[in-house]
């Protein structure tokens, strides 16, 4: 059996990782059982440094457990779920997802051989984990095959108010292999998965477990903080860093944080109005703000042409008025006057002789019909 393991096993890089640190065991597909072909399977991860709860008395015992993980496809067989939480792909990555998992005191042996244990009634543990899935997970991708492999390694698990966390070397991780159904380069979100492998690797000096203090401060200044660059952003899993607006602490969850409260104390339709109302004013600010910049630009630039009407005026004065230039004089006459009518209008200039009024003086109230009353 371990020469097959090994044989199956021999295009792994990983192989001589195994080869240098001789206590490392091998990849195994111990623990695995296949509830239906490619399709859906029941995996059991030893958990050395997990007591055995017991949900009577309260407290954990200590003895050797394990945790139990459903991975089953959906019926189109899109979406690989955990325990019925979809894993691969991610609904939501901003959000990624809370995981459970089934204790169990079965040992190996009782796991493979017996029939499946109804495991409803066992201790319900809720976890911290790694993900990696290694091939790009980006729907936008092109792949000529897709065959994405998930990496699940279990960083923490809690059960009423007690908390664990499970840095053991000898601890597991998951690794669980999709392989497409259809031909290849159909586009991600269309393709359906089967189940191609499962099986137990040990942590090694890749897949070291890295605690929550370990991992880099969360604060406003980054829009997501994330493990990396690229989609999903998240490797690192611990429930105590995300909520249901997902980062504890980044902006994008700051901004949503605030945005769902708005909405809870003053509702949908109110928090709609005052920020269309906001966003008019805002918008209305942006666009006297234009209309200010660009009237100053206007100004400028008709002084500007002014100054270099006047230069040229004066440049001209020598007899070289053309009948296009007397023209414009005579415009300029006719503009002279409206302005000083203008003037007479404002200010009341006694030096003038005064031109009769344009507009008759208005009719004293008198005048009119004597009145009603
Ligand atoms: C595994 O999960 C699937 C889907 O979530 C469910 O239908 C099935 O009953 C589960 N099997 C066991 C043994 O838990
Ligand atoms: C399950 O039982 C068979 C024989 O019935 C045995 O050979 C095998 O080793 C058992 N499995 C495990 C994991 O011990």
């Amino acid at each position: 059996m371990r020469n097959v393991i090994r044989l199956l096993f021999v295009h792994l890089p990983l192989l001589s990782l195994v080869a240098a640190t001789r206590q490392r065991q091998l990849p195994t597909r111990e623990g695995i059982k296949w509830l239906r072909e490619e399709r859906s399977a029941l995996v059991r991860l030893d958990i050395p440094e997990l007591p055995l709860w017991n949900t009577e008395e309260q407290i954990g015992e200590d003895q050797p457990s394990a945790l139990i993980f459903n991975f089953t496809l959906s019926h189109d067989n899109r979406i690989l779920a955990l325990n019925g939480i979809p894993i691969l792909p991610l609904e939501n990555a901003y959000v990624p997802p809370r995981l459970f998992a089934y204790q169990t005191s079965e040992t190996l042996t009782q796991f493979e051989n017996d029939t499946i244990a109804d495991y409803n009634n066992c201790p319900l543990f809720f976890l911290d984990y790694s993900r990696i899935v290694p091939q790009a997970e980006d729907g936008f991708q092109q792949f000529y095959n897709y065959t994405p492999s998930l990496n699940l390694d279990i960083l923490g698990a809690s059960i009423a108010g007690y908390n664990a966390l499970l840095p053991a070397d000898n601890q597991r991780f998951i690794r669980l292999t999709l392989h497409q159904v259809e031909p290849r380069s159909t586009p991600i979100s269309l393709l359906s998965f089967k189940i191609a492998d499962i099986y137990l690797e040990d942590r090694g000096p890749n897949n070291q477990f890295k605690s929550p203090e370990s991992l880099k401060p969360c604060t406003a200044w980054s829009w997501l903080c994330p493990d990396k660059p690229a989609y999903p952003w998240y490797q690192y899993i611990y429930r105590q860093n995300f909520d249901e607006y997902g980062r504890i602490g980044s902006m994008r969850h700051l901004i949503h944080m605030k945005w769902a409260t708005l909405i809870e104390v003053y509702g949908v339709a109110q928090v709609a109005i005052i920020s269309s109302a906001v966003g008019i004013v805002i918008l209305s600010l942006i666009g006297y703000g234009i209309y200010r910049v660009f009237k100053r630009a206007q100004e400028l630039w008709q002084k500007r042409l002014g100054d270099i009407d006047a230069w040229t005026a004066d440049e001209e004065i020598g007899g070289l008025l053309d009948d296009e230039e007397e023209e414009e004089e005579g415009d300029n006459y006719v503009g002279k006057d409206v302005v000083e009518m203008e003037d007479w209008t404002g200010n009341a200039d006694a030096e003038k002789p005064l031109p009769p009024p344009p507009v008759p003086p208005p009719v004293p109230p008198k005048a009119g019909e004597p009145s009603r009353s």
